[in-house]
């Protein structure tokens, strides 16, 4: 993408990823994502905000070549994380005046991951200024979004907050700002769910941090910009919020068709009690998908056979991604069949020591499920019906 002038003497100078479909090697990305770096040209010196993943390397620099940049005084690094920072020694070598800017921790974490010179970096204190001349940065530090060095980086004088990853989705685009908030939503939520939800109590702390800023523009490092911040501060507040709503999701997968009739019994059950279900087949869904659903969810129901003893690797899997997600789900159980014996169970209970969460009592069953099964799950979804109702969940 082309460098574009958001306001005078501000560019927008990253790159645009169609192509990517995955990152870290784990989260699915169905609509690519953008590496958003801005350049801010004061009346005496000239910064550029965040780099660009090093795939993208020569965008960067044939943008900053374009607009005619001639030297670069500093790199503000919001994250030390490869996709923003990862083309930081190039671009110094390019710009060998340049400092770099950066919280003290993440001075550590860009000589240690991005091979970065320690020289040449200058840590910040909160709230710390940088004039520009006729331009003033703010440093704002806010840990935990979603690593622990992190910062936000605030405009004065144009009212515009750079907040690296915080805000971000994962969406490319060759729009400069949101045009379409259903979409943005649902890429935002996602962005969400796989990469801040472990962090809810540190988001809500940094909200709170910024919400005396007046801020007319958010400028994130992946997606388009927001010309409405309320729009995904609103969401923000309410997806880090501890209060969940009135849904139960239901990862599950079946080998040979027991589990899949108690997954659709249960499902039935919920639905006649008044709560919404999303279902999750392990074996097809996108993982991303799943991610969105717990961001909201009060209970979880975990559906599996057994197989070799303890649950099926898929199911192992699901739940183990859970925990490490940590939503501010409430309630857990287990649904499943065996055959002839294992550990099931004890086995998924045993995986999600980060969430606190009231185990509610399993039902399993052996081979196909009967009159029995049926009258358990019956049972099951009126007692999450009731916890949900208990608690207010709507
Ligand atoms: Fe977009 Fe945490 O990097």
């Amino acid at each position: 993408m082309q460098p574009r002038e958001i306001r005078p003497k501000i560019y927008s100078v990253g790159a645009v990823d169609w192509d990517r479909r995955l990152f870290d090697a784990l989260i699915p990305l169905p609509d690519g994502t953008s590496y958003n770096a801005y350049l801010i040209q004061g009346s005496q010196k000239t910064a550029l905000i965040d780099t660009v993943d090093p795939t993208m390397e020569q965008v960067l620099l044939n943008n900053l070549e374009q607009l005619g940049v001639a030297n670069i005084d500093y790199v503000i690094t919001n994250h030390a994380e490869q996709d923003h920072s990862g083309t930081l020694p190039t671009v110094l070598e390019r710009y060998p005046k340049a400092k770099v800017i950066c919280t003290p921790k993440c001075r550590d974490m860009l000589v240690n991951l991005n091979l970065a010179p320690a020289e040449k970096i200058t840590a910040v204190a909160d709230k710390e200024t940088l004039s520009l001349g006729d331009k003033t940065l703010e440093f704002i530090h806010a840990p935990w979004v979603h690593w622990p060095e992190t910062m936000l980086t605030y405009l004065q004088e144009e009212r515009i907050l750079f907040p690296c990853d915080f805000f971000g989705s994962h969406l490319a685009t060759t729009d400069l700002y949101v045009s379409d908030e259903g979409e943005v939503h649902e890429a935002a939520k996602r962005y969400y769910a796989e990469i801040m939800m472990p962090f809810s109590a540190q988001i809500q702390k940094n909200l709170e941090k910024i919400k005396d800023y007046a801020i007319d523009i958010i400028a994130p490092s992946h997606g388009p910009m927001y010309r409405r911040p309320e729009f995904i501060i609103k969401l923000y507040h309410s997806w880090a919020s501890d209060a969940p709503k009135n849904i139960v999701v239901l990862p599950y997968t079946s080998m040979h068709g027991s589990t899949r009739q108690m997954v659709e019994y249960l499902v039935r059950a919920l639905v006649q009690r008044g709560v919404t279900v999303k279902q999750f087949d392990l074996a097809a869904t996108d993982l991303g998908k799943l991610a969105m659903a717990l961001v909201d969810a009060a209970t979880v129901v975990i559906g599996t056979p057994t197989v070799l003893g303890g649950p099926h690797p898929n199911a192992a899997y699901a739940t183990l991604l859970a925990n490490a997600l940590r939503p501010k789900v409430k309630f857990i159980s287990i649904i499943g069949s065996y055959g002839w014996g294992g550990k099931t169970v004890e086995q998924l209970a045993g995986m999600i020591p980060n969430l606190k969460v009231e185990i509610i009592p399993p039902v399993i069953s052996k081979g196909f499920p009967k009159e029995d099964d049926f009258r358990a799950l019956d049972n099951l979804a009126s007692t999450i019906a009731q916890k949900h109702q208990e608690n207010n969940f709507t």
